[in-house]
């Protein structure tokens, strides 16, 4: 499968943010990472409702909505979404996530499940065929700037075997958390297709934009 680049968009210096966009659509960028976070499935606020609306309305680039809420069902008519995006909704957020996997497969865009570090992967086994990727996260999620979760890289591997094993071969698996330019390395070889490119790589400190997305399109080649 391609591999495919999707920067968190909470890591953009917003006062740049049209002349990045600019960068990533010159780059052929594949999604645009928006993370949605509700102070209670994490303790943050990050991104909402109204980026979601300028970005789709300012970028040709799909969005990649990563819902960090309670009870995703009740409020994805919040979101303004649709074809060619992905939405993903986290099992442990829950007790409905196939109702939620559905509204987002009804809506016409693709559903994805987010799994926290310590989420076993055999709680994918009855949503195979309500899904299009699996998200991993290899950090715990709320903040950016974290450490890898070392074993999270094992995850996938197995998570790749898992779909494989029970015919879901084109169900792709994300990569989400400190996925440096090392990191990603290691996670495109262990079979993951698109990461979350934040603080650790595309936006680090000491390189330009441009030269971060070349550098971590080498890294997952
Ligand atoms: C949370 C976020 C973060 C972050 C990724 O879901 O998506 O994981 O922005 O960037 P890093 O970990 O590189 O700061
Ligand atoms: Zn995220």
């Amino acid at each position: 499968m391609k591999k495919q680049i999707s920067p968190s968009m909470m890591c953009v210096d917003f006062m740049n943010i049209a002349a990045d966009l600019a960068t990533m659509e010159k780059h052929g960028i594949e999604y645009l990472h928006i993370d949605i976070m509700d102070g209670e499935f994490v303790n943050n606020y990050t991104l909402g409702t109204d980026f979601c609306k300028v970005m789709k309305k300012n970028s040709s680039i799909p969005l990649d909505i990563h819902l960090m809420i309670e009870k995703p069902e009740n409020k994805l008519s919040w979101f303004e979404f649709g074809e060619g995006d992905y939405v993903s909704v986290h099992y442990e957020s829950t007790k409905h996530i196939q109702r939620a996997l559905q509204q987002i497969k009804q809506r016409g865009a693709k559903p994805m499940i987010a799994l926290n570090p310590a989420t076993p992967l055999e709680v994918l086994e009855w949503v195979l065929p309500d899904i299009d990727a699996v998200l991993l996260m290899t950090v715990n999620p709320g903040f950016a700037g974290q450490k890898l979760v070392p074993q999270t890289l094992e995850k996938i591997t197995a998570c790749r075997k898992f779909l494989d094993e029970r015919g879901y071969t084109n169900v792709e698996i994300e990569v989400d958390g400190n996925v440096s330019f090392e990191n990603a390395r290691k996670m495109s070889d262990a079979g993951a297709d698109i990461f979350v490119a934040g603080s650790s790589s595309m936006f680090a400190k000491d390189i330009t934009l441009d030269e971060g997305i070349e550098k971590l399109r080498e890294a997952i080649k």
